[in-house]
């Protein structure tokens, strides 16, 4: 990272920089020199605030962005009463975007009464041509808007910003620039996401990512091992490695190679303690990885795979190339490899035309895959999409009703199958105090997470803990002799 004295060598009476990573340190630069001046002019430092919404794709990228607010000179805090606010946002269902308008319409009440105060929105929402047009119409006191293939440009555009008085929009169709070597500040000291692709390019048919997102685009492994090294040299003992499809990484590379051999590669960095991955596409996950995964020491027990259906019909219409017979040889062969991983998964009810017999084939999986928890969503209309335009949407009653059943077995299953681990000692890493002071989170290798009494010091270390009793999702636990 920068210190003042390079900041300081930057010249800005010069043009920009062509290259780009150098071109945004030039905007930084110019930008922390605007703010500078206004904060000595009132006496105060500036603040900002930055909300994301969605996937942990989008908590990396915001990472990116405070890294850069922090060195334009603005503090971090977590209230929207502050001198610029900004929101990542998602859009992979209608609740993400309403809960973007609505904070809209509170924050013109907080800019009305500090007419100084900038707005920013930028991530996937605002890949939407419509979105786009009704935040121009509706909400002209957003300062600036961008999308998810120029978040690298974050620094030029808000310099750009500073010196406008109109709305800013930059929108692009896609990118196949990966910019390397940006400001970060990271969420946490000890772990971190690390991207290794972006995009996707599987358009299942009720699903707006690929539109948003853009092309599959996997980074080059070296990029990804020498940014894995810096941050276990900061102090980061786990990595999650992050793409839509993580099963498909390397195979448009000019070199190509398997996510397979990525892991491999990766378990050889030395310090690094714990990888994790998500999301697997289960028409790509390969023997080859369940192998690896069997094999390794580093790579967590846990694996998120969405079946998103249970029932092979409407999962053909879903496009997601694989079906329900599948799904469960699947399953059963991650088991026989490593018979304590912990599974997770994605379901959607109410896909266009699901009948009630291919709700309980989703029951079903349900029932014979003994997952730790499931993530189930009302499917959402998402326009643009194939599925948008089928024909035969599932009244809301029906949908409701079918979405309560399936909680209750997800719960009532979850419930079980997490108990497993009641009674034995495991490896934890500390995270975070829970709201309740003295009493701190950890989570195992099977990501489920344990409640327990603790010291500060202990936070970001490995600690070994006496699983009590199990409430669910979480356990209830006490410290052993470590
Ligand atoms: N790439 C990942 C999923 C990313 S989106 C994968 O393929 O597994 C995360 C989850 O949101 C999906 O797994 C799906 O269950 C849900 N989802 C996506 N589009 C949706 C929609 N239109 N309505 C409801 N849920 C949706
Ligand atoms: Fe969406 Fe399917 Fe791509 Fe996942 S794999 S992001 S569900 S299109
Ligand atoms: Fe949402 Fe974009 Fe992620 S639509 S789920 S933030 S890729």
């Amino acid at each position: 990272m920068f210190n003042e004295l390079d900041f300081k060598k930057i010249d800005l009476t010069k043009d920009a920089p062509v290259e780009e990573t150098q071109r945004q340190y030039y905007y930084i630069a110019k930008a922390r020199g605007m703010i500078a001046q206004e904060c000595t002019k009132e006496g105060r430092t500036f603040t900002y605030c930055l909300k994301t919404f969605g996937c942990q794709m989008n908590e990396k990228q915001s990472e990116v962005v405070a890294g850069i607010m922090d060195e334009m000179g603005y503090k971090r805090q977590d209230t929207e009463d502050a001198d610029v606010v900004i929101y990542n946002t998602c859009t992979v269902r209608e609740n993400a975007n309403l809960k973007v308008y609505g904070r809209l319409g509170r924050l013109h009440n907080l800019k009305n009464k500090n007419p100084n105060m900038k707005i920013v929105l930028f991530g996937c929402m605002m890949q939407e041509a419509h979105v786009v047009e009704k935040i121009k119409k509706d909400y002209p006191f957003v300062n600036l808007v961008f999308g998810t293939h120029n978040i690298f440009k974050f620094a030029e555009l808000y310099s750009e910003m500073l010196l406008e008085e109109k709305q800013l929009i930059d929108i692009w169709d896609g990118t196949d620039k990966i910019v390397e070597e940006l400001p970060t500040e990271r969420n946490y000291t000890f772990k971190s996401g690390v991207n290794i692709m972006f995009g996707c390019n599987n358009f299942c048919s009720y699903c707006i990512v690929p539109y948003v997102r853009g092309r599959e685009r996997s980074r080059e492994p070296e990029a990804i091992l020498t940014e894995i090294k810096s941050l276990v040299a900061d102090g980061v003992s786990e990595v999650m490695l992050l793409g839509q499809n993580v099963n498909s990484y390397g195979k448009t590379l000019e070199n190509p190679i398997s996510f397979a051999q990525l892991l491999t590669e990766v378990e050889k960095i030395e310090g690094l303690k714990r990888i994790r991955f998500m999301t697997s596409h289960p028409k790509d996950l390969s023997d080859e990885l369940i192998e690896v995964m069997a094999n390794s020491k580093k790579i967590c027990h846990h694996l998120h795979l969405p079946m998103q259906s249970g029932s092979s019909r409407v999962l053909k219409e879903m496009n997601r190339r694989y079906d329900k017979e599948k799904y469960l040889n699947l399953v059963e062969k991650i088991r026989t490899a490593i018979p304590d991983i912990s599974l997770t998964t994605d379901i959607i009810v109410g896909f266009p035309g699901e009948t009630e017999e291919d709700f309980l084939e989703t029951l079903d999986v349900v029932e014979k895959s003994d997952f730790d928890t499931a993530f189930t969503f009302i499917y959402s209309k998402r326009s643009g999409t194939p599925a948008a335009k089928m024909e035969d949407q599932i009244p809301e009653d029906v949908v409701k009703d079918r979405f309560d059943r399936l909680l209750s077995l997800v719960q009532q299953k979850g419930r079980v199958v997490s108990s497993r681990f009641e009674g034995t000692v495991q490896e934890v890493l500390v995270e975070e105090e829970s709201k309740e002071k003295g009493i701190f989170t950890g989570r195992t290798q099977y990501n489920l997470l344990v409640h327990f009494p603790a010291c500060p010091e202990m936070l970001g270390k490995y600690v070994n803990v006496k699983l009590n009793t199990c409430k669910g999702f979480y356990y209830l636990g006490e410290l052993q002799d470590n």
